[in-house]
């Protein structure tokens, strides 16, 4: 397996078919070919994940949409124009070329095109889209850095791309149409207020694990293998000190003084939700890795990315099974 920037190697395996673990702004994205459904099948293998869980396609521009979508509404139109190459992704009516197994059978097929020089060079390079979802097996946090995807995928991949680490953090926010309005199916890296600044009021969708909308928007998600405490932590504190757990503390801001500061993480010293949204999975990685028994985390303010940022937490601390 190569970590590397060889953007030539990277095409020649995807036009054999393989796959490749590719960067992106938002997270990570473990990639083959979209249209060749043998391809795609080994993502869902590599992935563990279940094949009723769409992937997304990635494009190079907006003009691609015509040749793998047969309707663009207006509003979403708009959306694409504003905001691509960045972290939305639409769900749009498909064309016969792309797989059923790329939808997971459903009438629409969720594409973006990416804001990575690196990602958006090689797509400009193929003339296939790629199908991406997090490289990551499926449940766990989402990578975003090539050490992140090598701990859990390198051995059965013969490439990730070296992008760097993900400026955005966050997974890209999902939208969609039903009927007039405009949907957003999953919180994601680019805000509310900036989708509703161009398309006007949305409808948020709640998503919930008994009745996925979107499926794979399942209750636990991006969850650490530890247990995942999310509450008050000036409470959750003591009573596991109290308990003689071992645990570690993911923050937004602030160090706890009853805490040793190596078992702590805080997202961001300042209250920069960007900069928390961007630190957020390696903080969870990190804390997974270490040798304590418990995660205790609290929510971030809820506006703008923390919306989303909040979204996460409150999955990776949803029940299992
Ligand atoms: O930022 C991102 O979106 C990253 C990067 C790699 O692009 N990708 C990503 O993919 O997060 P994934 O597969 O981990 O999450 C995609 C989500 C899943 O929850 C899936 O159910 C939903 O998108 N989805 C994909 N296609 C869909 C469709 N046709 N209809 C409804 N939901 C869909
Ligand atoms: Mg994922």
């Amino acid at each position: 397996m190569a970590i590397s920037t060889d953007l030539i190697l990277a095409k020649k395996l995807l036009e054999k078919g393989q796959l490749v673990a590719i960067p992106t702004e938002t997270v990570y994205g473990l990639a083959g070919n979209a249209l060749d459904p043998l391809a795609v099948a080994a993502i869902f293998e590599t992935k563990n994940r279940p094949s009723f869980d769409p992937l997304i396609i990635h494009v190079a521009s907006i003009d691609e949409v015509a040749t793998y979508c047969s309707e663009f509404p207006e509003p979403l139109r708009k959306l694409a124009s504003a905001f691509w190459p960045g972290p939305l992704t639409l769900l749009l009516p498909k064309t016969s070329q792309i797989p059923d197994l790329v939808t997971s059978g459903l009438d629409r097929v969720a594409i973006r095109v990416p804001n990575h020089p690196q990602t958006l060079a090689l797509l400009q390079s193929l003339d296939f889209p790629l199908a991406a979802p997090s490289a990551n097996p499926f449940g766990y946090i989402s990578p975003t850095t090539p050490e992140h995807v090598n701990a859990q995928l390198g051995e059965f991949i013969p490439m990730i791309l070296d992008g760097g680490t993900c400026k955005v953090g966050l997974e890209s926010t999902i939208v969609g149409m039903e009927g007039d309005d405009v949907v957003i199916y999953r919180l994601g890296g680019l805000e509310i207020d900036a989708i509703e600044s161009i398309a006007g009021k949305v409808k948020l969708q709640d998503h919930s694990s008994s009745n996925p909308q979107a499926p794979g928007l399942l209750e636990s998600h991006y969850a650490p293998a530890k247990p995942f405490v999310l509450g008050d932590l000036t409470k959750l504190i003591p009573h596991y000190t109290s308990q003689g757990k071992s645990f570690g503390v993911l923050s937004f801001q602030n160090f706890s003084k009853e805490v040793a500061l190596e078992k702590q993480l805080r997202l961001s010293q300042n209250g920069n939700l960007k900069e928390a949204a961007a630190n957020l999975f390696a903080a969870m990685r990190s804390l997974d890795g270490m040798n304590i028994e418990f995660i205790l985390a609290e929510l971030v303010p809820d506006h703008d990315l923390g919306k989303a940022i909040n979204d996460r937490l409150k999955r990776a601390s949803a029940k299992r099974g």
